[in-house]
């Protein structure tokens, strides 16, 4: 066994609760078949120097693996692997399954995709994938298997790595095969043309289906698909990515169903329903390059975060990949500050990431990504990033005893896959309706505040959390809407904004005032919505007397069995009610009819103590502020994303696990600043009832 291996059998003894590594895990993607061999043993010198202690190998190896269709080359890869082992370096294997060699496609023209105009993808890049085709699932099935017959057994190997990035490029493709398949999952879903006509409403526009056959994948029309149909397409496609993933798997784990199975998810990412994968892997594993040049991008990448670690609780999560410095693949690729890979990694782990690995270890001479970052850069160990990724492995390898500390998260986003692809459709009262945007909208005061949250399927069970936050869920089924009625019901705290509830798992609207079965949540009437101009805004005033502005949407409300907390001003809406609260059972809730400003927002949450945060953080400071409560400690997580000093007071005494020293009140944290201050003895702050 290497030396790491050993670090995740204390994971896999505490699988039920979010159980993690004894420390953090460093690496990167290693492409070594990009190099001589001379390269390989500095490689692996250097690793050791950066204390890397886990690669991912051979991820687009298939060219090399068979050259020629059922022509294996492994002794290379197997070189490798001993080479790693030797060093005790541990390696998360990889199928090479997204990039098919050019012999394949050649020979088989199938295996390329299709676009929704009928072009059919060229052979040249990675991914250009079918995934529906038989020839790509058989071919697959064979490179698996012999991958697995030929290294699965090497003591080097720790974790599988199905794939990468599924469905990265080409999300959707629309080809014979993908139309075969759709009928299939279709009858599977429905049993009858006649509920798939139900469910789709198909009498509007004379689109009632006779015959299976004439279900074709949702291609180039004249005018606007059928939105139901196009909803079941992307359901479709994420399950049938989803079934050929479960292929590889079952081959991986029929060889060694010891080690933990993995693939790269990419955080916030549409194309696929994260939380129907995440049921299905032993360790979530994300690729993060949110952009440095944007505004925020701390803050994206922090929710981004909080995503993955949601997508499956009872199992613990790791970064992937992130860039070092740059990436190559945007218009104009700025790369991190100084200091920001450190601090981007240390966000990673305030959120209970168990590893962060790069992408990749050794920048490239050649090929599409030849000008990416990575650990060793082009200039060598002389370029400024190796300084950082060394110390980043030094102090990483200290970090020991906080790994089995889960993160203190009391507050829940629901977030739902087949909701965002509903909503964001083009015959949508505000086509601009952005899933990402509202998530955001409601997770930056608390991020600001210091607040943690974890986002949940509307599927799961959400008791343990003090106040629940339903940004435009838009698309909710009766069983789903129960879950939160009942979550109220019982005590809990929800605040449900504007465009929520209004049409079920087939895109049907509920009639009645919108809201369907979440109106016992509303406390007013949603009698109608009225999406506003860009660049203007709505004004209200709340019952404290103080004035607000919102934006985007206004909903025309009408007053029934709740409290109004804020009415509008000014406009055609007037003294209508834009913010309505109510009690219902044990719990509360408050109703949200447009997009409240800032202040606005700010206002809202302070009057629900969960969402107030207690911490000294101040909002706009640019201090990022995290907890993860161990057993016996807790451990507060501090990061300063802020171009000033900045002092911080802390909750309590407490050591600084960083430099080891003991605080008192606060800690003044230069620009990129991190601490981690153990607080020892303070009994975890777990809700009870
Ligand atoms: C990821 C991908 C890697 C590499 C990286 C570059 O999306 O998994 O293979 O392409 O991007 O940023």
């Amino acid at each position: 066994m290497t030396r790491s291996g050993a670090v995740w059998e204390s994971m896999l003894d505490q699988s039920e609760q979010r159980a993690v590594t004894r420390r953090v895990r460093y690496g990167a993607d290693y492409n070594p078949e990009q190099w001589p061999r001379a390269v390989w043993e500095e490689d692996v010198r250097l690793m050791g120097e950066a204390g890397v202690d886990l690669v991912t190998v051979g991820v687009f190896s298939w060219a090399l693996l068979e050259p020629k269709e059922g022509l294996y080359s492994f002794d290379w890869l197997r070189d490798v692997l001993d080479l790693l082992a030797g060093a005790g370096i541990g390696v998360d294997l990889a199928t090479p399954t997204a990039a098919p060699p050019a012999w394949l496609s050649a020979r088989y023209l199938d295996v390329l995709p299709v676009d929704r105009t009928g072009v059919r993808y060229s052979y040249g890049s990675r991914q250009s994938i079918c995934i529906c085709s038989p020839t790509y699932r058989e071919k697959v099935g064979a490179i698996v298997t012999r991958l697995v017959a030929e290294v699965g057994d090497h003591e080097a190997i720790e974790m599988w790595h199905v794939h990468n990035e599924y469905a990265c490029h080409v999300p959707y493709c629309y080809c014979d095969h993908h139309g075969r398949a759709f009928r299939q999952w279709l009858v599977r879903r429905y049993g009858s043309l006649d509920a798939i006509n139900q469910a789709w409403g198909t009498t509007f526009w004379s689109q009632s289906y006779t015959d299976l056959d004439q279900v074709v994948p949702p291609r180039m029309t004249a005018a606007v698909a059928n939105p139901a149909l196009e909803l079941d397409y992307k359901r479709f496609c994420s399950d049938a990515f989803l079934e050929e993933f479960l292929e590889e798997r079952a081959i991986l784990k029929a060889a060694r169903p010891e080690l933990l199975l993995t693939t790269n998810f990419m955080g916030l990412y549409k194309p696929l329903d994260y939380f129907r994968w995440a049921a299905q892997v032993d360790i979530v594993s994300t690729d993060n390059y949110t952009d440095p040049a944007t505004a925020e991008w701390q803050m994206r990448s922090a929710m981004d975060y909080d995503v993955v670690r949601g997508l499956n609780k009872k199992v613990p999560w790791m970064v992937m990949e992130q860039a070092p410095t740059r990436v190559n693949w945007r218009p104009h690729n700025v790369p991190k500050g100084p200091g920001h890979m450190r601090t981007m990694s240390y966000q990673a782990i305030a959120r209970g990431a168990t590893g962060v690995l790069f992408f990749q270890w050794r920048a490239s001479r050649k090929g599409a990504e030849m000008f990416h970052s990575a650990m060793v850069s082009h200039a060598g160990t002389a370029s400024p990033v190796w300084s950082e990724v060394v110390a980043l492995g030094k102090e990483l390898a200290g970090l020991e005893d906080l790994m089995s500390a889960p993160v203190e998260a009391k507050v829940a986003i629901v977030h739902s896959w087949p909701n965002w692809w509903a909503v964001e459709s083009p015959v949508q009262p505000a086509g601009d309706l952005s899933v990402a945007d509202q998530l955001f909208w409601v997770y930056r005061p608390l991020y600001e505040a210091g607040v943690t949250v974890d986002f949940c399927s509307p599927d799961e069970c959400l008791d343990r959390y003090e106040a629940v936050l339903v940004p435009s869920l838009y698309l909710l089924s009766e069983p789903q809407a129960a879950n939160l009625v009942s979550y109220v019901e019982a005590g809990g705290t929800v605040v449900v904004s504007f465009w929520s509830g209004i049409v079920d798992e087939h895109d049907a609207v509920y009639l009645g005032p919108y809201g369907g079965p979440l109106r016992p949540l509303m406390g007013c009437d949603v009698l109608d919505v009225a999406p506003i101009p860009v660049g203007e805004t709505l004004e209200f005033q709340w019952d404290s007397g103080e004035n607000g502005v919102g934006d985007f949407w206004a909903d025309v409300l009408a007053e029934r069995d709740g409290q109004v907390v804020a009415r509008i001003t000014r406009g055609a809406l007037s003294g209508r009610p834009v913010v309505v609260e109510t009690t219902y059972g044990r719990g509360r809730t408050y109703y949200v009819g447009c997009r409240l400003g800032p202040n606005a927002l700010a206002h809202l949450f302070a009057r629900v103590p969960a969402l107030r945060g207690k911490t000294s953080v101040q909002p706009g400071s640019g201090v990022e502020r995290v907890v993860r409560v161990g057993d016996d400690a807790r451990y507060e997580f501090l990061i300063n994303h802020s171009a000033e000093e900045r002092k911080i007071d802390v909750a309590a005494h407490g050591l600084e696990l960083l430099t080891g020293m003991e605080l008192g009140s606060f800690v003044a944290l230069k620009p990129a600043g991190v601490a981690i201050i153990r607080h020892a003895g303070i009994a975890p702050l777990r809700r009870t009832g």
